[in-house]
C-alpha cells in the first residue's frame, strides 16, 4: 500500500532515521508492510444467507474464547461455522493491526497534514487565491495550531475512533432526568441495532421493547458523552447557556467538539455542515432537531453553514422495492429518470422545510448532489472513494454483494462536505478548516469513516455531535421515520390531525387504568407525550413540574397529552407560517454556488448580538 501516488524515492532512508522523510520514502517503506484491512471500523459483520445475525458488539472485540486460541482448533471433522471463521479473521488480523501499529509508532512519521497539507505561512489558497473572499484577507487568518496535536505529542498509530484530545469527565446531572432506557435491567433476546438505515431498539424475550440504549452506543461507537465540563466550557467560552436540547441531554455526545470550542476561543475558522436525504414531500419532527439545533448554532458561532441534500441517496438507498414501486405508481413514472427526478422534486420542498429552520442566508449554502456534483467537490469524492473498501463498507453498513453498487460508494459522497475545500466559493482551496456536524447518532457512521479517512487524505477530521431520535409515536425502541407515516407527525400535518395522532397513537406511560394511574402513577421516561415536549418545551421548571405529577398520578395521561398536543401544534403552526414566506427566489438564493460566503470567524461580539436575536 502506497500512500502517495510519487514514485518510491531510491534515497530512502530507514525508520528512525533522523532526516525527514519524505512522501517517497514513507511509500517505499509501507509498500514493504504487510497491511491488513482496517478492521477497527467494523460496526457490523455483514450478513450471509448462512451465517446467524451477529451481536452489536462483535466489531468491538474477539469472542474470548477464540481469542485464547491459535488457528489449530484440533478438530478437523467438518467445515467451521462461518461466524467462527469471521470471529478467528478479525482477531488475527486486529492483532496485526495492534503489531503494525506499534511498528508504526516508532518509526520517525510526520502526520499526515505533513505529507499533504499546506506548508506553515503558504497555503494553496494564500498561493493561488481565493474565490470567497479576498486573498489577502483570507490569508490573515493564521492558523495558530498548524502543527496538530498528535505531532506535539507522540501518540501510537491506531485506527481508534476515540476523540483525539482526553476530556474532562465531571458527569453531568441534567436539569430533566434523561430517559431511564429499561435495557440496561434486562436481558435482550435480540439487540439494538443502529445504522443510518434501520433504528431497533433491544427487545427482550418476551418481545417487550427495551428502548435504546445510548450509553451502549456511544461506548460501541468509540464517541464521548457531553460531560458538564464540556457544557460549562460552551457557556464560558461562547457566553450563551446551552440550548435546552444540550442541557437536557438530547443531544448527548460528540466527537472533539472541544477542538471546535478552541478554535472559536482563538478566532480560528470552522464552519458547520448538516445534510437531509429528502425521502418524503414534507420532513417530520424528528428531522427538526438537528436543524433547528444547527440554526441556533450557526447563530451563537457566527460561521458558515452547508447542508447537504442527498437526493442521490435516497434513489439509491430504499431497499424496500415496493415502497418505490408504489412512489413510481403515484408519479405516473415510466423510467428510472421519473423517479430520480421525483427525488430531486422532494429535495426542493424539503429544502424550503429546512430554510424555514431559521438559518441565515449570507452564511449558508445548500446544495443537492445530483444539481451540484462536479469541480472540487468530485475531487474529493474521488479521493474519498480510493480510501474506502467494499469490505470497509459492509462492515459499517452491513451491506452485501447483492446492494448496488451505488450505495456502497455513497459514502464518499456524504463525507465530502466535511472538507473544506470542496467549497471553493467559500474557503478557497483552504483545506485545513474543520467542520462541526450536528446529527442524530445514526449518521455517525458515515463520519467514523470520513475521521479515518481524513488522516489518509491529510485533511483535518471532522466534529461531531450526536442527538438521540425523537422517539416514534409507538414508543422509544424507533425513531420517529418518513418512510413509516403512522410513525411521524409531518410538518405539513394541521392542528386536527396533530390532535388525532397523539390523542390515538401516543404511547402512553400511564397507568392500564384511570384508577390504577391515581393509586400508582404513570412513567414519564416511557411516555412518548413527555418525550416529545421535553424535545420541543424550552421551560425547564414546567417540565419538571409535568414529570413529578405525572409520577405522583395527579397529572392523568389525557392531560399529559393535551399539553404535547397545544406545544406540538404551537411548534408546527409557527414553522407553517415561515414556510409560507419561502419562496422560490430564496431558495434559489441559498443554493447559488456563485455566491460569496465569507468563511471568516465573526467576532465574539457580533456572534453574541446574532445569537441573543436568535434565542
Ligand atoms: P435524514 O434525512 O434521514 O435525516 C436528517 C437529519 O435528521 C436526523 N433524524 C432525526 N433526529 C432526531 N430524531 C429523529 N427521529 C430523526 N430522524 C432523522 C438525522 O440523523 C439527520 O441528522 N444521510 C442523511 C443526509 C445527510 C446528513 C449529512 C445528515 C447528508 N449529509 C450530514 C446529517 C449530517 C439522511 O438521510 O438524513
Amino acid at each position: 500500500m502506497s500512500l502517495t501516488p510519487d514514485s518510491a524515492n531510491p534515497n530512502a532512508r530507514p525508520a528512525g532515521s533522523s532526516r525527514p522523510l519524505t512522501p517517497g520514502t514513507i511509500a517505499t517503506q509501507f509498500s514493504k508492510m504487510d497491511f491488513p484491512a482496517p478492521t477497527g471500523l467494523r460496526l457490523n459483520v455483514a450478513k450471509s444467507p448462512t451465517s446467524p445475525s451477529p451481536s452489536p458488539g462483535a466489531g468491538a472485540a474477539p469472542d474470548s474464547a477464540l481469542s485464547a486460541g491459535s488457528n489449530d482448533t484440533g478438530d478437523l471433522s467438518g467445515p467451521e461455522p462461518e461466524a467462527i471463521v469471521e470471529a478467528r479473521r478479525r482477531f488475527r488480523s486486529e492483532s496485526m493491526s495492534e503489531q503494525l501499529s506499534a511498528t508504526l509508532a516508532t518509526m520517525n512519521l510526520p502526520q499526515p497534514e505533513r505529507i499533504f497539507g499546506p506548508n506553515e505561512g503558504e497555503s494553496p489558497a494564500a498561493r493561488e487565491g481565493d474565490k470567497g473572499v479576498s486573498a489577502e484577507d483570507w490569508d490573515k487568518i493564521k492558523l495558530d495550531d498548524d502543527v496538530p496535536e498528535a505531532v506535539k505529542e507522540p501518540v501510537r498509530m491506531t485506527h481508534s475512533r476515540n476523540a483525539s484530545k482526553a476530556e474532562p469527565t465531571r458527569v453531568r446531572s441534567p436539569l430533566i432526568p434523561e430517559q431511564k432506557h429499561l435495557v440496561l435491567e434486562h436481558h435482550a433476546a435480540k439487540e439494538q441495532k443502529i445504522t443510518p438505515f434501520d433504528v431497533e431498539g433491544a427487545v427482550d424475550e418476551e418481545g417487550k421493547d427495551l428502548g435504546i440504549d445510548y450509553d451502549k452506543l456511544v461506548a460501541r461507537f468509540g464517541a464521548q458523552k457531553i460531560s458538564q465540563d464540556l457544557l460549562d466550557r460552551f457557556e464560558k467560552v461562547t457566553g450563551h447557556r446551552p440550548h435546552p436540547l444540550l442541557r437536557r441531554g438530547t443531544f448527548f455526545s460528540h466527537r472533539d467538539f472541544n477542538i471546535i470550542l478552541d478554535r472559536y476561543e482563538k478566532g480560528q475558522p470552522f464552519y458547520l455542515y448538516t445534510g437531509r436525504g429528502p425521502s418524503s414531500d414534507s420532513m417530520h419532527m424528528g428531522h427538526l432537531i438537528p436543524f433547528m439545533f444547527t440554526a441556533w448554532l450557526q447563530r451563537v458561532f457566527n460561521v458558515p453553514l452547508v447542508i447537504q441534500i442527498t437526493d442521490d441517496e435516497k434513489y439509491l438507498l430504499q431497499r424496500d422495492v415496493k415502497k418505490q414501486a408504489d412512489m413510481m405508481k403515484k408519479i405516473k413514472g415510466k423510467k428510472p429518470l421519473d423517479l430520480l427526478r421525483h427525488y430531486k422534486q422532494m429535495a426542493q420542498d424539503n429544502i424550503k422545510d429546512i430554510i424555514a429552520c431559521g438559518f441565515m442566508l449570507e452564511k449558508t449554502y445548500i446544495f443537492q448532489d445530483l444539481g451540484a456534483m462536479g469541480g472540487a467537490f468530485y475531487d474529493n469524492v474521488v479521493l474519498m472513494s480510493k480510501t474506502l473498501t467494499a469490505s470497509n463498507i459492509k462492515g459499517v453498513f452491513g451491506f452485501s454483494d447483492s446492494d448496488n453498487v451505488g450505495m456502497f460508494h455513497f459514502a464518499s459522497i456524504q463525507a465530502t462536505p466535511s472538507f473544506s475545500n470542496s467549497f471553493p466559493h467559500i474557503f478557497g482551496q483552504r483545506d485545513d478548516i474543520p467542520a462541526l456536524i450536528p446529527c442524530a447518532i445514526d449518521q455517525d457512521p458515515y463520519f467514523l469513516l470520513t475521521r479515518d479517512s481524513a488522516d489518509k487524505l491529510g485533511y483535518k477530521k471532522p466534529c461531531l455531535l450526536h442527538s438521540k431520535f425523537l422517539p416514534a409515536l409507538q414508543g422509544s425502541n424507533t425513531k420517529m421515520s418518513a418512510s413509516n407515516e403512522n410513525s411521524a407527525v409531518f410538518m405539513t400535518d394541521d392542528a386536527k390531525k396533530i390532535h388525532k395522532k397523539i390523542r390515538s397513537h401516543a404511547f402512553s406511560g400511564g397507568g392500564a387504568t384511570q384508577e390504577d394511574h391515581r393509586a400508582n402513577g404513570g412513567n414519564p421516561d416511557i411516555d412518548v407525550p413527555y418525550q416529545f415536549l421535553s424535545f420541543f418545551e424550552d421551560d425547564d421548571e414546567k417540565m419538571r413540574r409535568l414529570a413529578e405529577e405525572y409520577r405522583a398520578g395527579t397529572l392523568s395521561t389525557v392531560q399529559m397529552k393535551d399539553e404535547c398536543i397545544a406545544k406540538l401544534q404551537e411548534v408546527v403552526a409557527e414553522f407553517q407560517k415561515r414556510r409560507s414566506e419561502v419562496t422560490d427566489e430564496v431558495v434559489q438564493q441559498f443554493q447559488d454556488p456563485t455566491r460569496k460566503i465569507d468563511p471568516r470567524p465573526a467576532k465574539k461580539a457580533e456572534a453574541a448580538t446574532a445569537a441573543t436575536s436568535a434565542a
